[in-house]
């Protein structure tokens, strides 16, 4: 969100101005890519020297389930033997939800990462390569009905949270609606924890939904390797017990009752599945919905 568009009280919540991202501006020549697939970049904002998101342009024909992930990218270099260049492209889920005029991504900086030491640089006016074909296993479709939907993301694990916590069927379908995510410091905490602000804020979502829908959703931030109000891995918290006594959920988590997406680094998802089947929990697929899915968080 521009800073100049900021709810007052969401700018006065930052302890300073200075630590907000700040949109980038334009770029004078906007890079144009010799590409079918391509979209406009409309919105960049770096939240830490390794995270940033941006919004796109969305083309007309796509349409997705909030949840899933496309493939992105900008082309390679040329091949020096060949003369070619291909496209250099990664998955990234879709932060944003169906309805959304545009499309928002969430991504990691790696410095010698091949797309993203590049991607990082993008400008509003930019194009990048998107390719039009969403897939994905975090959608409501690959879920039983239940009362408790459990959200669990490690680093930029989030983005397609950020999409389904947007999403309406979201609220339809749960009674209570927890997103948790562990990262390391508490600057890579930021962008979920404004987009929850926001969405709890959101007028349109609130039309959209019906009033009172924000009170569903429960947001359960922590840190491993800096100080804040609640440390350690989600995955421990769960095993001691400390995120139920938290949310005073008694008996812990239900197959009946309890669903879960899961979405991080491929360690996190296999203490994660580890756990939700400790608790009977089973895997579902689009083709075999059941009580639990899991996305791995694609890094570029
Ligand atoms: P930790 O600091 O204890 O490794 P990363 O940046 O390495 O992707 O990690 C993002 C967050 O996910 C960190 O807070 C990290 O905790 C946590 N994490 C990494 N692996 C696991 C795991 N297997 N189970 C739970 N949390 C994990």
């Amino acid at each position: 969100m521009p800073e100049d568009q900021m709810p007052e009280a969401l700018a006065a919540a930052s302890s300073s101005l200075a630590e907000l991202p700040r949109p980038v501006a334009p770029a004078a020549e906007p890079a144009r890519i010799d590409w079918p697939d391509t979209v406009t970049v409309t919105h960049v904002a770096h939240w830490t020297d390794r995270l940033f998101s941006f919004r796109t342009t969305r083309p007309r024909s796509l349409r997705f389930r909030s949840g899933e992930f496309v493939m992105i990218g900008l082309m390679g270099d040329t091949d020096p033997q060949t003369g070619k260049t291909r496209p250099l492209l990664r998955a990234y889920s879709i932060a944003s939800p169906d309805w959304d005029d545009e499309l928002e991504f969430y991504s990691i900086k790696v410095q010698d990462g091949p797309l993203t030491s590049r991607l990082q640089h993008i400008r509003p006016g930019d194009e990048i390569i998107l390719k039009p074909k969403p897939v994905g296993t975090l959608v409501h479709d690959a879920l039983l009905p239940g009362k408790r939907l459990w959200f669990f993301a490690t680093g930029t694990g989030i983005a397609p949270y950020a999409s389904l916590i947007r999403e309406p069927q979201t609220y339809h379908d749960y009674d209570e609606v927890i997103l948790t995510h562990t990262c390391r410091e508490v600057a890579e905490l930021e962008y979920g924890r404004r987009l929850v602000d926001e969405v709890r804020r959101d007028e349109v979502l609130g039309e959209l939904i019906g009033e009172g829908f924000a009170d569903k959703l429960v947001y359960y931030p922590t840190t491993t390797r800096e100080q804040s109000p609640r440390m350690g891995r989600i995955t421990t918290l769960l095993e001691d017990g400390t995120v139920f006594g938290d949310l005073g959920i008694e008996g812990g988590l239900s197959r009946v009752t309890d669903r879960a997406m899961v979405c991080g680094s491929l360690p996190f998802n296999l203490d994660m599945k580890a756990i939700l089947e400790g608790h009977g929990l089973r895997e579902g697929a689009n083709s075999e919905p059941a009580e639990y899915v899991v996305e791995k968080a694609f890094v570029g």
